[in-house]
């Protein structure tokens, strides 16, 4: 048994990142685990998260396990967790109680926990004392390891945790079966080193680790061939690319690189205010298969705050910034997120937020209200705000942030833009939907036959969320 340990989850030396390109194993008897055996995953979180989930099932394929969408259905079930908020939590810890009752009426169902919630010390704390008949755990650092953690599981009927609370090294060679046969994310980079007071990723991922670019290139060059039109670019903080390489290579390089591999189209999430650099809008500005499409994440407005979140800019730096991806990219969409309730937020920090969204009219905005992590520095800070103040700051927020999303989507009105047709649309399956470079969602009317292709779209009708076209042929 491993357990976490969050003074170890914080440590950040400068012992160098280790490249393993034969980590994943699996032998001959792990290849026959699942024979004969379903096995169901839900994942939570972030978009990396997901990317983790592509792995996990690739890798219970590889144990002849076969996928099943009904949970109950299932021999095995796994839920890939994430912690960044309270609430990912209670989701987590709920489904948990859903499947205590299966796992009583079928004691063979074997059920795991992995992804950020089980690299918490506190979550398996308490999964030790209350979840004893959960089967295994293991976290993001051991994801390679799940053929040898499984099998053991299976062989001893014991409970096994496998988390390791380290700064992480690069596994090369873990499988891949991803969702979509149109868009791929890329991995380029794991972890993060900017401690933002408020976030326990760098707990739950170990330190900032770039992916060599000779990995990423091949990533995309296979994925070209095999006929993908989009690649999304992943990291908590991707405008750092490279920083932690030996090599002389950033982000404005790699974007580069990645443009002239012809892929038709490249995104990018998330990318960190700090990080940004003058270079890195020129090369968007002149690679037209880079998306004009930009997260730029806000958090708060208000100067103090941003100060007490660790961020790293001002008001004013964001707003600067802001304009000058405005000016150099008019037509691209800028998205946001926004913490409301930080610790100590008075009513004027909070006016000063929903100033710099006046200001930048953002296309859209993940909003939150503050969620207080244990190990975090802002867990200890004093939280004196009124849950139904918080809860009024999002309302009012949200409803600001509505009206700017209704406007970017007014401005697509009678234009033709290209849409990546991913499918049929699941509100209404008599329609295909996709997204525009600039990442709105559209329902389509058209064949189906465009299915898996950039196509040129007329907006018809416009709404808050997405918009209503025709493909024109
Ligand atoms: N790496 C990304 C963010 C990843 S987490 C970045 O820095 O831009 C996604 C979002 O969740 C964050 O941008 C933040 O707005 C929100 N978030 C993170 N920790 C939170 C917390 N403790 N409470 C509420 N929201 C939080
Ligand atoms: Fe969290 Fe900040 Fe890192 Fe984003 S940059 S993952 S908010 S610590
Ligand atoms: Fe959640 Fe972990 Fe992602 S905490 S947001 S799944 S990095």
């Amino acid at each position: 048994m491993i357990i976490p340990n969050l003074e170890k989850a914080r440590k950040r030396s400068k012992d160098p990142v280790l490249i393993k390109e034969h980590d994943y194993n699996v032998n001959s008897e792990e290849k026959r685990l699942g024979i004969g055996k379903k096995y169901f995953i839900k994942t939570y979180g972030c978009q990396m998260n997901e990317h983790d989930g592509e792995n996990i099932k690739a890798i219970l394929e590889d144990l002849s396990f076969e996928q099943t969408n009904q949970y109950t259905d299932a021999d095995l079930i796994l839920l890939n967790t994430c912690s960044i908020r309270e609430n990912a939590h209670n989701k987590a810890f709920g489904m948990l109680g859903r499947i205590k009752h299966l796992k009583q009426q079928n004691p063979g169902l074997i059920v795991g926990l992995c992804g950020c919630m089980a690299q918490e010390e506190i979550v398996v704390k308490e999964i030790l004392e209350k979840y004893k008949w959960l089967d295994l755990v293991f976290g993001t650092h051991n994801i390679h390891r799940l053929p040898q953690i499984l099998a053991e599981s299976m062989r001893s009927k014991h409970q096994e945790i496998e988390v390791m609370s380290v700064e992480g090294d690069i596994i090369e060679n873990i499988p891949v079966k991803r969702d979509s046969k149109y868009k791929a994310w890329i991995n380029i980079m794991y972890g993060c080193d900017k401690f933002c007071t408020y976030c326990i990723v760098p707990y739950t991922r170990g330190k900032q680790r770039s992916r060599h670019p000779k990995y990423i290139l091949e990533e995309v060059q296979d994925l070209i061939k095999d006929g993908y039109q989009e690649v999304t670019l992943l990291g908590q903080n991707v405008n750092a690319y490279g920083k932690d390489l030996s090599i002389s290579y950033g982000m404005e390089n790699l974007l580069e690189d990645v443009a002239k591999t012809g892929v038709k189209r490249i995104r990018f999430v998330t990318s960190h205010p700090w990080d940004f650099t003058d270079r890195m809008i020129e090369v968007i500005k002149e690679y037209k298969n880079i998306m004009p499409y930009i997260h730029l994440p806000l958090q708060s407005g208000s100067d103090r705050i941003l100060k007490l979140m660790g961020r790293r800019y001002t008001k004013e730096e964001y707003l600067t910034l802001f304009y000058k991806i405005k000016k150099a990219l008019p037509y691209s969409a800028i998205t946001t997120d926004i913490i409301v309730g930080f610790p100590g937020e008075t009513e004027e920090d909070f006016l000063e937020t929903l100033d710099v969204v006046k200001k930048c009219k953002f296309d859209s905005a993940f909003t939150f209200i503050f969620s207080k992590r244990v190990g975090t520095p802002a867990y200890k800070m004093k939280d004196i705000i009124s849950v139904e103040e918080k809860n009024q700051r999002l309302q009012k927020l949200n409803h600001l942030v509505n009206q700017y999303s209704r406007l970017a989507n007014e401005q697509y009105l009678g234009k033709t833009v290209p849409v990546l047709i991913e499918g049929y649309s699941e509100k209404n399956p008599t329609c295909l939907m996709g997204y525009t470079d600039t990442m709105k969602l559209v329902n389509v009317v058209g064949n189906a036959k465009y299915i898996g292709q950039i196509v040129n779209v007329k907006i018809e009708d416009v709404k808050t969320w997405s918009m209503d076209g025709k493909i024109i042929e």
